[in-house]
């Protein structure tokens, strides 16, 4: 029966759907990325990058110059990440994502040259975190 109660129900009914919807959505806009850039000079050999968390398998991947690895994350979670020169032998760990720190931000920039690993959130401002180390 279409009492005004009942509307008022199917009413609360569809206000709680639409407002999952929307809370579903803004949460996966706010799923931050990580970018880790390789930016060793021109003809450079590629870098070996291999990240991981405690809830996700370890994704693999070779990056030439200029190239990015591209991983997305879970914004409570840390993720490390090790990198290897391929040719040299020169390799360091880094805390690519920490709640702690990125957790305000929802793009996290990594720029990897010959001096070390660069950090920022905004590709403008760098701070260097990290130094290559002698495997
Ligand atoms: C990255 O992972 C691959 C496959 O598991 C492994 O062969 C390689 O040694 C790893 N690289 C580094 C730098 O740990």
């Amino acid at each position: 029966m279409a009492t005004p109660r009942n509307h008022f129900l199917l009413f609360l009914n569809l206000a709680f759907l639409f407002s999952a919807a929307i809370a579903t959505k803004v949460n996966t806009e706010n799923q931050p990325t990580v970018y880790i850039i390789n930016s060793m000079p021109p003809n450079s050999q590629s870098i070996e990058v291999n990240c991981s968390s405690a809830s996700s398998p370890i994704v693999d991947r070779e990056l030439l110059v200029t190239e990015a690895y591209q991983l997305n994350v879970e914004s409570k979670i840390p993720y490390l990440c090790i990198a290897r020169m391929t040719q040299r032998r020169y390799i360091q760990i880094f805390d690519a994502y920490l709640p702690s720190r990125d957790k305000a931000h929802c793009k996290i920039y990594w720029l990897v040259n010959q001096d070390g690993f660069y950090l920022s959130w905004d590709r403008d401002k760098w701070v260097r975190k990290a130094l290559w180390q002698s495997e």
